[in-house]
């Protein structure tokens, strides 16, 4: 009789590794500070998946930088989106006339970004962009295209640098794919 002695680690195999995250994050703050020039910039960061994101891309940006948080919960636990997307903090000061930027840790069927970008648009930004690290195309259910993509990664189940499966994982410096 065998028994099955697969540990977590098993479970997890890198797929973006952390030099690489770091080096298209410095350059993705070039561009965005680019098109933006000396303009502050609203980056709303989407909770808690691109805590993590978030916090590197504002120093890559650089110049003046206003950071709002948004509390979502679209997966309720599993890791398949359910389309019912709910609000578990709100931002803390308003965003009317000012250059915003959701900042997403990833885009899957879009849903999450299509109900976001309704929502905030109607607070009446300057202007409203989507930066996203990674970007899983194959998987939309709604049109959605971020302005600024990190990484376009195949239809698989993704963990590290702020994702999480059932709220662990997020502290890995990479992002790994996790096979059940
Ligand atoms: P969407 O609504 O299907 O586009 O999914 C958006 C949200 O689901 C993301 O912001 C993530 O929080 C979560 N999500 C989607 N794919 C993954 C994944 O592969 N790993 C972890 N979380 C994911
Ligand atoms: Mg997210």
């Amino acid at each position: 009789m065998s028994v099955s002695t697969a540990t977590k680690e098993d479970r997890l195999r890198a797929l973006i590794p952390e030099d690489r995250l770091q080096a298209r994050i410095a350059e993705l703050g070039r561009e965005i500070r680019g098109a933006y020039g000396d303009r502050t910039i609203t980056c709303i960061c989407v909770l808690k998946g691109s805590f993590v994101f978030t916090a590197d891309l504002i120093r890559a940006i650089g110049g003046d930088v206003k950071c709002e948080f948004l509390g979502v919960s679209s997966y309720q636990g599993g890791t398949q989106s359910t389309g019912v997307v709910q609000i578990t903090k709100d931002l803390s000061d308003t965003i009317e006339e000012q250059d915003c930027i959701i900042v997403e840790d990833i885009i899957d069927t879009g849903l999450t970004m299509h109900y976001l970008l309704d929502m905030l648009q109607v607070r009446r930004p300057r202007s409203l962009a989507v930066c996203t690290l990674l970007d899983k195309p194959a998987n939309r259910e709604v049109e959605m295209e971020a302005d600024y993509v990190g990484f376009a990664i195949p239809d698989e189940f993704v963990v590290g640098y702020g994702l999480d499966l059932g709220e662990l994982y997020r502290n890995l410096p990479y992002v790994a794919v996790y096979t059940p």
